[in-house]
């Protein structure tokens, strides 16, 4: 009897989980949709949320999605190899988060002779054809940057340190991979924002990488040669602006004290370095891009037209929310 029961609840709970996953797909489809994706590389934590939203999600549609991940380690050949092995694998779907924007024309051409529809997850490529992708999916990147600019210009004369001028504010950029679409909107948004504001002035501006390492390494050199002069830091991303905190605390100075610090993304450690008085702003750039992602995918397949554009909802936490909002965060 004893063991009777413990067939039906093991059956029930097998039943139970099959219906659940099933419940996360968005249709009944006739079989399993394969989707190629070809990921940047693991540069961030942005980028590790990113895959985890994409891999978390495909787990749960396992119902009906298959996923072939690839991670490209940065380097735009990799992708372009992952996309075709893509296509000679012939999936349903390719989906890509690109490294940098150009250079992407012969490989989507054979994507589209192969009749295959390619997502474009997080970053925008830079090719004449647009009918070479389908969908664009992620952050407006220009309006992070005017965001982070907002910001700097209203809240500047509150936060900085008492003795330092108000006429004019100096400000170094920690600029993201060269090339990619962030890095190239981030700069422009950020330029387009302090237009009106000549005081604010942009004195140096690097590549960091979208990196921690990269970070440090730029504002050391930063701080060599500008040392107190450098007012505020701007970083395309928040792991470049927590390792310029770094560098600055070795440089004997106070980071979001001395030297104001806005940065992009709104993950965890920008959270903990704003509760330590470390950064004063971070500007949210969403990774949970994973269910929207399938949710294309899945209406591609049905059929459905998809809009050229999603564009991903998000905000601008400042330092005076980030010990409430930090339990909250879950990338
Ligand atoms: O494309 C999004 C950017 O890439 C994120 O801001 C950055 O952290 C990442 O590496």
């Amino acid at each position: 009897m004893k063991r009777f029961a413990q067939v039906v609840a093991v059956t029930l709970a097998v039943m139970t989980m099959a219906s659940f996953a099933s419940a996360q797909c968005k249709y009944k489809h006739d079989k399993k949709i394969v989707v190629g994706f070809s990921q940047i590389g693991a540069e961030s934590a942005w980028r590790a949320a990113n895959t985890e939203s994409i891999q978390s999600e495909a787990q749960k549609r396992a119902d009906c999605i298959e996923l072939k991940f690839s991670d490209a380690q940065q380097k735009q050949e990799n992708q372009i190899k992952a996309i075709r092995s893509f296509i000679a694998q012939g999936v349903d779907v390719i989906a890509f988060s690109p490294v940098v924007e150009s250079g992407w024309e012969p490989v989507l051409q054979e994507a589209k002779q192969a009749g295959i529809p390619v997502i474009l997850s997080d970053r925008a490529v830079d090719v004449k054809d647009d009918t070479l992708w389908v969908s664009f999916m992620g952050s407006d990147f220009v309006e992070e940057g005017r965001r982070s600019a907002k910001w700097l210009v209203e809240s500047y004369d509150k936060v900085k340190r008492a003795d330092k001028s108000a006429d004019e504010v100096n400000i170094v950029e920690l600029v993201g991979t060269v090339g990619s679409a962030p890095a190239n909107d981030r700069f422009s948004g950020f330029r387009e924002g302090l237009t009106d504001f000549p005081k604010f002035k942009i004195i140096a501006s690097q590549s960091a990488d979208f990196t921690r390492a990269g970070g440090k390494q730029v504002m050391e050199a930063f701080l060599k040669t500008y040392g107190d002069k450098i007012d505020v830091v701007y970083g395309h991303n928040d792991d470049s602006a927590l390792g310029a905190i770094q560098a600055i605390e070795e440089f004997g100075l106070k980071p979001g004290k001395d030297i104001i610090i806005v940065s992009i993304d709104a993950v965890r450690g920008a959270f903990e370095a704003m509760v330590e008085g470390k950064l004063n702003c971070t500007v949210e750039c969403s990774p949970l891009l994973g269910p929207q992602l399938f949710d294309a995918a899945e209406d591609l397949v049905q059929g459905k037209e998809l809009p050229k554009r999603i564009v991903t909802n998000e905000g601008v936490f400042p330092s005076e929310v980030a010990k409430e909002t930090l339990p909250q965060r879950t990338y």
